[in-house]
């Protein structure tokens, strides 16, 4: 019996640092590897393909051509500016830009993953030598997803992905692309500190007794308030923790430009 045709993915790294990869391989539910091997089709992924060279470079055509209009296009990273510096990342000789107007042509949508991809993230910062850009300032005529974060939370991506490719629609989405319903709630509204700030029972250094304590850490910079991810409920590393958790205020990477909007402390 011919088994079914798991969906084609075509996940496209550009200006990256491949943690968003790393938190891709970190999901515990569904697990990269329930993904890959039960779900969808991985045909092209620099960091977990055995192919490389030119026949990872077939792979990603063939992919495209036995899948048209069907496929879903992943991207992890920034892209230089197209005009400016088309030159500044290849892959095999091609410019980003290039690659992924060619890779996105037929696809069916695109899940920018990483607040590189959905925003411009690290790259762009000031003084962005690349002139980088997001997936969707060049895509606009295909719907693209924004999975943000710095990394996103491994569940987060893979439940995005699993989402699509089961339901086969767009999820309902907020002012940025991003699926409500893990980017519906602020930080600051799911967090286990919230009842200390409700309390006016502050942290004022990393070491006092109110940090002790695990009172909130808006005073050490918490950007909690004003971001919007699923990091309090889902949490990182299997379930085990996340930022605010481990004693770290909240820097906002889930936001557009959080690099240079003030979102990291000073250590105390
Ligand atoms: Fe790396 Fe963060 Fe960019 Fe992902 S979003 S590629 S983790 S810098
Ligand atoms: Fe809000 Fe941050 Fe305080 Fe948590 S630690 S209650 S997210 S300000
Ligand atoms: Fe990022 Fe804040 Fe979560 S820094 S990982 S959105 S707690």
């Amino acid at each position: 019996l011919e088994s079914a045709r798991r969906p084609s993915v075509i996940w496209l790294s550009f200006q990256e640092c491949t943690g968003c990869t790393e938190s891709l391989t970190r999901s515990f539910s569904p697990t990269v590897e329930n993904l890959i091997l039960d779900t969808i089709s991985l045909d092209y992924h620099h960091t977990l393909q055995a192919a490389a060279g030119d026949a990872a470079e077939h792979a990603r055509e063939e992919a495209m051509h036995a899948n048209a209009g069907e496929y879903l296009v992943v991207v992890d990273g920034s892209l230089p500016g197209p005009k400016a510096n088309p030159g500044y990342s290849t892959i095999a000789g091609i410019s980003n830009y290039d690659m992924l107007m060619e890779t996105v042509a037929d696809a069916a949508a695109v899940i920018a993953v990483g607040s590189c991809a959905a925003f411009g993230g690290l790259p762009k910062a000031d003084p962005n030598p690349s002139g980088a850009v997001s997936v969707q300032d060049l895509i606009k005529d295909k719907p693209v997803i924004n999975v943000s974060g710095c990394p996103p939370v491994p569940m987060v991506i893979t439940g995005v992905l699993a989402q699509y490719l089961t339901f086969g629609k767009l999820p309902e989405l907020d002012q940025y692309n991003r699926p409500l319903a893990f980017f519906g709630q602020s930080i600051h509204d799911r967090c286990y500190r919230r009842p200390f700030y409700d309390k006016g029972l502050f942290a004022e250094t990393f070491d006092d007794e109110g940090a002790k304590k695990g009172w909130c850490l808006y005073r050490l910079g918490c950007k909690g308030p004003m971001t919007y991810n699923a990091c309090a409920t889902m949490k990182w590393n299997g379930g085990v923790s996340w930022p605010v958790e481990s004693g770290a205020p909240c820097l906002g990477c889930s936001e557009p430009d959080f690099w240079d909007a003030g979102g990291f402390y000073d250590a105390l």
